[in-house]
């Protein structure tokens, strides 16, 4: 299996899971709404001053539950950009949007945003989207994370955050990608931000 065999079945995995679930948690894997917002809060911690405004990109958007809560919290988005592979998804997106009184959101069906994207944004945020790998082998899987942070951190002119599963839990499902945080750390922080001393 090559890594566009995984993004295939990862797409239609979640496009099964917004046909069959509607827009919320259950569609997007998450176990609770109160999960998925957890994440959203420790993610988006990147952000150093939420009352400035500020362009924002979301990769791996499903149906816009981050968008609804910038909103929602008082987050000033000037412009909203977001990147998902699943058609269904996005159209749900839209959908929720229809009746929103915030229209300065830009939706992308793609994974490469290098080929997409021409312009910068101030912040990338990443929420679950690396969570399933199916039958690739870890290390190829990655290998292709690393080149999805690398295009992030390029495109990001202030910061970026995402999450991945941790390696260190008791119990792993076998087509889940669990990570080292030790490694991204270095990696990230290092290769990426030049950060290491
Ligand atoms: C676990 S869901 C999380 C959705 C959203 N971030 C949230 O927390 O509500 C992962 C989303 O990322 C999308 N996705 C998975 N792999 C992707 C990739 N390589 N590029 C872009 N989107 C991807 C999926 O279609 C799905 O909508």
């Amino acid at each position: 299996m090559d890594i566009k065999d995984v993004i295939k079945k990862v797409e239609n995995l979640y496009s099964n899971g917004i046909i069959n679930k509607g827009p919320n948690h259950l569609a997007v894997g998450w176990k609770s709404k109160e999960e998925q917002y957890l994440r959203f809060q420790k993610l988006l911690m990147v952000i150093s001053d939420k009352s400035k405004p500020i362009s924002l990109l979301d990769f791996g958007c499903g149906y816009g539950e981050l968008l609804l809560y910038l909103l929602n919290n008082g987050f000033n988005i000037s412009k909203y950009y977001g990147i998902d592979i699943s058609l269904p998804m996005l159209i749900e997106f839209k959908k929720n949007y229809n009746i929103s009184p915030f229209k300065n959101y830009y939706l992308f069906l793609t994974d490469k945003l290098n080929l997409k994207l021409n312009f910068k944004v101030d912040y990338v945020v990443v929420s679950g989207t690396f969570n399933v790998k199916f039958e690739i082998s870890n290390k190829e899987y990655k290998k292709y994370v690393i080149e999805k942070l690398r295009e992030i951190s390029e495109v990001s002119l202030k910061g970026f955050s995402f999450n991945l599963l941790t390696k260190y839990v008791d119990y792993k499902r076998k087509h889940l990608f669990y990570a080292d945080p030790l490694f991204f750390l270095i990696t990230v922080k290092g290769i990426f931000l030049n950060m290491l001393v």
